[in-house]
Formats: C-alpha cells, sequence, structure tokens
C-alpha cells in the first residue's frame, strides 16, 4: 500500500523496496525494536503495512539526532527523513518485504513517548486474553490482529462490490425498535420521552428488510450490528456483525445461488482459492440421520450409523427398550483404556444420555464392554457399520432428540481429540426443508423453526390448519443454513408473502388473533397491502472472518469484543450511572448494583 504524503511521512513502513535506492523519503510509525552499536544505533521502525531498518550514523545526522536516537524506545512514535540505502552484502532480512533496504537517518522528530508496553507488540509473546482485552489498542497494533482487521475489511469490501454490481442497495434500519422475536433475549433501551416505555436494539433487521420489499425496493443489503442478550460463547457475541440480504420475487434457488457464488468469490479473493459451485444441499432429516446436527461437518466421516433394528433382536435391556439406537465407529478407538471409555460415557451424560455403551472390533468380532450382549449379531453389525479391527463402536440408545445430540458431538469430540486428517480445508454445504415447528415440550407449545416468517412449502401448505401433532411437524419450510466446516455462517429463508399463511403460521405458535395484532400488527397492515414474494438470508461476519482466518475464538476476530460475561475489559462496560442519568431515563434500580468489571 502506498502512502499518501502527508508532513510526517512520503512513504509507508511496508513499502520501499531495492527500487527507491537514492531517493529522499520519510517515514513515521513506533519503534519496534532498537539495538545501539555504540557508532551506529539501528531502530526498526512499524506501521500497520510493515517494518523497515533505520540507521542513526552521527556523520550523516550529526551528534544530536544521534544522541537522541540512543533514547528512544519500544512504542515510541516517530517521523523520520533520510536516504534509502541497499544494505549491504549479508545484512540482507529476507523475511521481511523491506529486507534489502535500510533508511539512513538524517532529520528525525520525536511525535509520542511511551512508557514500556504490558507486553511486546508481536506475534510471539504469549500474552493472556485478559491482559490483551485490557490494552486492546496495543494488542490491535500486533501484526495478526491488524492481518484480522485487514480481511475483515476485505470481506465487507467484497460483499459490497459483489452485491452493488447486482443491483443491491445497502439500506439502514434503525437500532432503536420494537422487539421482534427471533428467540434470544433482548437488549433494551428506556425511553425519556415515554416513561415505562422502553426499545429493544434489534436481533437482526428481520421484519424490516421485509417491509423494504413491500415497499418495492427489491434488492436489499446491509453490513449491520445485531444483538442478542445470550450469553457469549466460542463463536457468539452479544453484538456481532450480519451481511443482512433480501430479495424479491425469487425462490430458493435464486437465493442460494447469488449468495454461494458470493461466498466463493469471497474466498477466490481472500484466499485465493477456488470453491467448486454448486455447493452441495443436504436436507435436514438426511444432516440429523448422518451426523446428528442440522450443521454437519463434512471434513471427516464417522457417520451415525442405525442399528435399531438389529438391536431390538438382541437380550439387552439398554437396547431393547430404546425408540432408536444408533452408533459411530471411531478409527483406532480401540486404544482406550476402560478409564478413556468410561470417562466419555460420563461426558456423554452431559448431554442428556443415559451412558454411552462401547465395545472394540477385533480380528474375529467384539470384544470388552457391551461385547457379550453383542455377541449373536457381531459379525452383522461389522458389516453394517464397516469397522476394523482395533476400532471403537460406541452406541448411543434413547429418543431420536437424545441419540443425535449425544453421537453428533461425540462425532466432533473425536475429530478433535483423535486429529483425525480433515479430507479438505473448507466443507461447504447448504442445509435445506428444514421443519417449520419444532414442539417445545417444556412450554408446550410449537416454536418455528427459522422464524414465525418463514414460507412453508408449497406442498405442505394445506396441513397449516391441522391440529395433529404428527401432521404439523411433517411440514417443511422454505429455510436454508450454508454452513462450512461444522459452523453454521449463514441462514434465512424466503417469506410468508400472504396474510393468510402468516396468519395461520402465528396460530399454530399459539398466539391469539388479538397477540398477532399486538405484536405484529404492522407486519400484518403490510402483508395486507401487496406484498411480493420475497426471500433473504443472513451471513455472520465475525464466523466468515473467523473461517477465512482459521480463528477458532469470535473475539480474535473483533476490534472490541466483550468477555465471556459480557464485559469491555478496557472501557469498563457495562457500568453504573449517576442517579439524575437514571432519573431522565425514568429507571430506578431495585438491586444493589454488582461490581463493575473494571480494569485492572
Ligand atoms: P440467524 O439468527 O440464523 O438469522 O442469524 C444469521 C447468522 O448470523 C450469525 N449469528 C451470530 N454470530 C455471532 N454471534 C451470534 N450471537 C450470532 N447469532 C447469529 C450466524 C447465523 O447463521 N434474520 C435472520 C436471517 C434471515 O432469515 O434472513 C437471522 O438473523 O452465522
Ligand atoms: P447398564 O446396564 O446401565 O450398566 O449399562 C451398560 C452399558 O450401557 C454401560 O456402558 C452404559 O454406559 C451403557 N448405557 C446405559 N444406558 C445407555 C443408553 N441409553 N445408550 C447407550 N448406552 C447406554
Amino acid at each position: 500500500m502506498e502512502a499518501i504524503e502527508t508532513r510526517y511521512r512520503t512513504h509507508t513502513c511496508g513499502q520501499l523496496r531495492k527500487s527507491d535506492v537514492g531517493k529522499e523519503i520519510k517515514l513515521a510509525g513506533w519503534v519496534h525494536s532498537y539495538r545501539d552499536h555504540g557508532g551506529l544505533v539501528f531502530i526498526d521502525i512499524r506501521d500497520r503495512d510493515g517494518l523497515t531498518q533505520l540507521v542513526f550514523d552521527a556523520d550523516l545526522c550529526g551528534h544530536a539526532v544521534h544522541e537522541e536516537s540512543r533514547k528512544l524506545r519500544s512504542e515510541w512514535v516517530v517521523s523520520i527523513s533520510g536516504t534509502v540505502t541497499a544494505r549491504g552484502e549479508g545484512f540482507e532480512n529476507p523475511k521481511i518485504p523491506t529486507g534489502q533496504v535500510e533508511v539512513r537517518v538524517k532529520t528525525m522528530e520525536v511525535l509520542s513517548i511511551s512508557p514500556t508496553p504490558p507486553f511486546m507488540i508481536d506475534e510471539y509473546e504469549k500474552v493472556s486474553e485478559e491482559r490483551r482485552l485490557q490494552y486492546r489498542f496495543l494488542d490491535l497494533r500486533r501484526p495478526q490482529m491488524q492481518e484480522t482487521l485487514r480481511t475483515r475489511y476485505k470481506v465487507t469490501k467484497t460483499i459490497r462490490d459483489f452485491l452493488g454490481d447486482l443491483g443491491f442497495w445497502e439500506i439502514e434500519t434503525p437500532f432503536l425498535t420494537r422487539s421482534t422475536p427471533e428467540g434470544a433475549r433482548d437488549f433494551i433501551v428506556p425511553s425519556r420521552l415515554a416513561p415505562g416505555n422502553f426499545y429493544a436494539l434489534p436481533q437482526s433487521p428481520q421484519l424490516f428488510k421485509q417491509l423494504l420489499m413491500v415497499a418495492g425496493c427489491d434488492k436489499y443489503m446491509q453490513i449491520v450490528r445485531c444483538f442478542r442478550d445470550e450469553d457469549p460463547r466460542a463463536d457468539r457475541q452479544a453484538e456481532f456483525t450480519q451481511l443482512d440480504v433480501e430479495m424479491s420475487f425469487i425462490d430458493v434457488e435464486n437465493i442460494t445461488s447469488i449468495m454461494e457464488q458470493l461466498v466463493a468469490k469471497l474466498w477466490k479473493e481472500i484466499l485465493g482459492v477456488e470453491v467448486k459451485l454448486p455447493l452441495m444441499r443436504m436436507d435436514y432429516d438426511l444432516a440429523m440421520n448422518k451426523y446428528g446436527c442440522d450443521r454437519p461437518d463434512l471434513r471427516f466421516g464417522m457417520e451415525l450409523c442405525d442399528i435399531t433394528e438389529l438391536a431390538h433382536t438382541l437380550d439387552f435391556g439398554v437396547f431393547k427398550n430404546a425408540p432408536m439406537v444408533k452408533c459411530i465407529v471411531v478409527p483406532g478407538g480401540g486404544k482406550f483404556s476402560r478409564k478413556e471409555t468410561d470417562a466419555l460415557a460420563e461426558w456423554a451424560k452431559g448431554f442428556g444420555a443415559k451412558g454411552l455403551a462401547v465395545t472394540k472390533v477385533t480380528a474375529t468380532g467384539v470384544d470388552t464392554g457391551i461385547a457379550k450382549f453383542l455377541a449373536p449379531v457381531a459379525a452383522k453389525l461389522i458389516e453394517a457399520t464397516g469397522a476394523k479391527e482395533g476400532d471403537l463402536l460406541c452406541f448411543a440408545a434413547d429418543s431420536p432428540k437424545v441419540v443425535h445430540k449425544v453421537l453428533g458431538e461425540l462425532r466432533l469430540k473425536m475429530f478433535r481429540d483423535m486429529k483425525i486428517e480433515p479430507n479438505q480445508k473448507y466443507a461447504f454445504l447448504w442445509v435445506v426443508n428444514f421443519p417449520a415447528f419444532d414442539y417445545d415440550e417444556e412450554e408446550g407449545r410449537y416454536a418455528a423453526t427459522h422464524h414465525p416468517f418463514t414460507a412453508p412449502n408449497d406442498e405442505d401448505l394445506a396441513k397449516l390448519d391441522s391440529k395433529d401433532r404428527a401432521t404439523v411437524e411433517s411440514i417443511k419450510s422454505k429455510a436454508y443454513d450454508i454452513v462450512c466446516n461444522g459452523s453454521e455462517i449463514g441462514g434465512g429463508s424466503i417469506r410468508i408473502h400472504r396474510i393468510d399463511t402468516q396468519q395461520k403460521v402465528f396460530a399454530q405458535l399459539g398466539l391469539s388473533e388479538e397477540q398477532q395484532k399486538h405484536k405484529f400488527g404492522f407486519l400484518l397492515d403490510a402483508l395486507a397491502y401487496g406484498a411480493p414474494p420475497h426471500g433473504g438470508l443472513a451471513f455472520g461476519i465475525d464466523r466468515l472472518v473467523m473461517i477465512l482466518r482459521g480463528i477458532s475464538n469470535i473475539r480474535d476476530v473483533i476490534a472490541f469484543p466483550k468477555t465471556q460475561s459480557g464485559a469491555d475489559l478496557m472501557c469498563g462496560a457495562p457500568n453504573t450511572i449517576d442517579d439524575k442519568q437514571l432519573r431522565e431515563a425514568n429507571i430506578r434500580v431495585a438491586m444493589p448494583p454488582v461490581a463493575e468489571k473494571k480494569p485492572a
């Protein structure tokens, strides 16, 4: 990148090459390292584009500047002028792009000084995350963080270019809004002007983008912050960024096709990797049956094998009484000790299992664990699962929900723990044909699997009036998720554009006419005034950047993230506010506030 010329610099610290030798230039940046050889002082100066070696020689810069250069310390900010010279033979540094040259300094201006920083600004030093978040402005100076911010910018720029060329308009939607149910808890904001009333921060711009389609905007996109008051996780923040998209007059194939082209473009531009299109489409049912999860990681096998029928023939209570029995083959798992397999069973209980039955595959059959119960079907079992000598068979017997959860998680755990070699670097797919409704046993009612505005499949529309649980649960919807390496990077649906269908779906979700009007009156009004068929999706930008950069912690792809407990350790948020602010917001705090998370 070339510098924009200012009084401080003519070039960036990553720019100078052999072809620049002889030029009079100016550089500005941070002191990265210093070596004082008495006569000569060497300083590496750093900016976001790289490092350049400076040489202070009293013969050239004069005694005063030479003396000043000996006082420079890490992270001081300087601007220098000097001459680009070739480094002598044997003094070149092939590790950095500017390594063939150095700058012989003539003048220097110290712009800022710094105390010794709490950690070194390089990629090698191990620093605790707490420390990094406290001093985020220093942490972000580190090359790997700068590279992530650069990638993030490239992602959003590529998206805007690609969608802009296709005629998408970027349209902003409000942050202070009415809460719309997306499944998570809302962040709320008290209203000063309407005491006792609250705004909610949007979990996504879902309804606004649908209203923009009703408004005739045709193709909408927005790179937008979303807010969900959930517990943060490795791939989840309370405040995260979506690429939000909506289009009119489309069906599932149109939007998924455009969006996978966008993904291919991102992988090409940023990684130089060709993504083969079209991406695989997999039915939700198949994903659950084979991988136990709706965002399968296809970089490895270990698929779930249904042995319910075979298991029911055995004289083994655990299997006989279970509605479903499935197993996975862990390659090489035969080497696990009894202690290790017992630990797996305990681990499985954390996912609702009653246990985890195992057995080892030998040259002649099965041995240890539940081998004695399996004896009558050992040969059939080995054939059905394709297990080999030295493998471990792990069984779950329970309701389909529990079996899929446990074995789906076990599959991922074994991939990690056994360090199984992935069969490809990036395994993409679309998961399609999700069930429209998910029965919530605790609440005793249905919830929308995607969201309540998702269109059921055309052939299932007639079932919307049904009260029969099996019929309602068989309704599939035009929802789709895009998955990469087991991470849901985006999801969306074709929406309901007819008011009668929307009312039926609301009714299935247990909303009375009164409640529908109260919660979604504006949507129903809009649908009454000529809504085009429309649909869209949203990508998680943070998750995209995580995969593109091979980073497993979402906090490492966000400039100013929150900790697991939702705190910003740098500025100390959330914090208490004074009585005047509380009064103005019409709020009285009923409980003694917890101590603020103060930067140490
Ligand atoms: P959904 O809730 O599936 O859909 O969100 C879309 C994508 O956003 C990302 N994502 C998150 N990333 C980080 N932290 C979080 N807490 C978080 N939650 C979600 C995921 C996910 O795939 N309005 C619909 C989209 C639509 O129907 O068009 C929506 O928000 O990558
Ligand atoms: P038990 O007869 O309860 O001692 O269980 C025998 C073996 O089956 C143990 O290894 C348990 O971990 C395992 N087991 C128990 N319940 C289940 C289940 N629902 N699914 C799979 N394995 C189970």
